[in-house]
């Protein structure tokens, strides 16, 4: 097949993921849009199988077929609450695959004939052009080393990172002398990437090479509370997409270097959005500590004899004299699987005349996302979920707002309290309404492990229990009336 009709080709499907992208800005369009990357994807893959010396197929559609059946079944399976740790394995794999890549191009060059891991270690006679002839041998052999860094930092990195959200590890520990430790290894990785550039026909530098890398990403994941990990996924993400693009140059694949450009960029800025919104630098959420509960407040002077709580009826007695009436769903109404309950109740009050809206933060819950994926799900019309800089005005107008299960992103500390942990982190500033209720089990804190003086304010009620459970009630009741 001719190049310049791979080549066009291959720019459709570029055009394929950027329109996906574009699409995937609003919940609206967000199915389209994953639809047109997907399709630029299957033609990418579909026009390089065709075009290339593909000596044996049964390798690929065993592959295929096994892959398939592997991410089918995840895919069905996983829970709603799972999705971050599918997304670091998934993040793993893609890093994975471009460490054997990178690893399969070095070793096929050399052409060892290892019986034994010595064989391995022993020099080979390669000529001066065996990467390719002049600047472009070094760009493969540069590409080849960065690739294998970034891929094994990404396969062992996620892999920590999945073991931590599964809850499989649940201590945070790190290398002695924490990020000295890691810059050390790092250290030690380019010393080897620089000896394999200088010399390639020394294996022992490539082994040192994947061994130091593999080693980095455990020790830089490792001592990150698992709190942290969204973030940390968005970060290895955007490693996978770079470690993707690398591998692109290596094997001359455009639509490898643009697709893995998107998503080191995309991921990139994800990490990014997610650091603002937390109010926390990258290098804090690296190698810094969010500090413990109770370490700046402490909650008994907060909440001792001001809390005041009330149950679901008493609730539904004060909806039904509200005009307006604001949602704001947290990581507590994904833990309680109330989304559809929340649907329930909006209807109930809208088919009394009350106008409902949603006010979404952009960091509630533990994923990009995570609320209008839920409410979504739920099928919560897209036009009611209204971002937190258009809602946040509107609060004062509001007669009711029912808080379930968020907390941080309703704490007025992060407005108030200069010194707190969370000051500066921009909040939904739901106790500007007339009334407040909040909905959840206790007066536990939430991610940040911090007292939040909404619960003890005058215009606020406490409803205790499971965030599904007091919905439906407050439903029940709403109705009966
Ligand atoms: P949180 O502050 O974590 O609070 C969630 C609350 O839900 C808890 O206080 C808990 O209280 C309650 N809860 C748990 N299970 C419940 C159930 N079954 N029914 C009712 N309530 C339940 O949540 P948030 O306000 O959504 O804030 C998110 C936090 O995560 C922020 O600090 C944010 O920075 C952080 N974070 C978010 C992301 C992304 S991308 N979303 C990434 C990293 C970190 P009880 O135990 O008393 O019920």
């Amino acid at each position: 097949m001719s190049s310049s009709i791979v080549n066009l080709v291959y720019l459709f499907a570029g055009v394929l993921f950027i329109l996906g992208i574009k699409g995937l800005t609003k919940p609206a369009t967000a199915v389209r849009g994953n639809m047109l990357s997907a399709t630029g994807m299957l033609i990418a893959v579909v026009i390089t199988l065709l075009n290339s010396e593909i000596v044996n197929f049964t390798y690929i559609i065993a592959g295929v077929l096994f892959g398939g059946v592997v991410g089918a079944f995840m895919a069905l399976r996983i829970q709603m609450t799972s999705m971050p740790q599918m997304v670091a394995l998934l993040n793993g794999f893609g890093g994975g695959a471009s460490l054997t890549i990178a690893s399969a191009e070095y070793f096929s060059v050399l052409n060892i004939d290892a019986h034994t891991f010595a064989d391995l270690l022993q020099p080979v006679a390669l000529g001066a052009d065996a990467f390719g002839t002049g600047a472009e041998g070094q760009v493969t052999l540069v590409s080849i080393g960065l690739t294998i860094l970034i891929g094994a930092v990404t396969l062992t990195g996620s892999l920590v990172a999945f073991a931590k959200l599964q809850g499989l590890v649940k201590k945070n520990f790190g290398l002695p002398g924490g990020p000295i430790g890691n810059g050390l290894l790092l250290i030690g990785g380019l010393v080897a990437l620089g000896c394999m550039i200088a010399n390639p026909s020394q294996a022992v530098t490539v082994l040192a090479l994947i061994a130091l890398a593999l080693l980095l990403g455990l020790f830089l994941v490792l001592p990150i509370g698992g709190a942290d990990m969204p973030v940390v996924i968005a970060l290895l993400n955007s490693y996978s997409g770079l470690a993707a693009a690398l591998a692109g140059f290596i094997l001359g694949n455009t639509v490898l270097i643009v697709a893995g450009s998107l998503v080191g960029t995309s991921g990139l800025i994800l990490t990014k959005i997610m650091c603002v919104a937390m109010n926390r630098s990258l290098g804090n959420v690296l190698f810094g500590k969010m500090a413990a509960a109770g370490e700046a407040v402490d909650a008994d002077e907060i909440y001792a004899g001001k809390v005041t709580s009330a149950q679901p009826d008493e609730v539904a007695m004060m909806l039904e004299v509200a005009k307006r009436v604001v949602i704001v769903p947290g990581y507590g109404m994904a833990m309680a699987q109330a989304q559809h309950a929340v649907r329930e109740l909006a209807d109930s009050m809208e088919s009394k005349g009350i106008e409902v809206e949603y006010g979404i933060h952009p960091v509630a819950g533990r994923m990009p996302g995570h609320m209008n994926v839920l409410l979504a799900e739920a099928e919560v019309p897209y036009d009611n979920l209204v971002e937190m800089d258009r809602i946040n005005p509107t609060f004062e107008d509001t007669d009711v707002v029912i808080v379930i299960g968020a907390n941080d992103v309703t704490n007025p500390m992060a407005r108030d309290a200069e010194g707190s942990p969370i000051y500066g982190m921009p909040i939904l500033n739901v106790d500007k309404a007339k009334n407040v209720v909040v909905i959840k089990r206790s007066l536990s804190p939430g991610f940040a492990g911090l007292p939040n003086p909404l619960f003890a304010m005058d215009h606020t009620l406490m409803v205790y229990g499971d965030g599904k459970k007091a919905v439906l009630e407050m439903t029940t009741a709403l109705n009966q009336s």
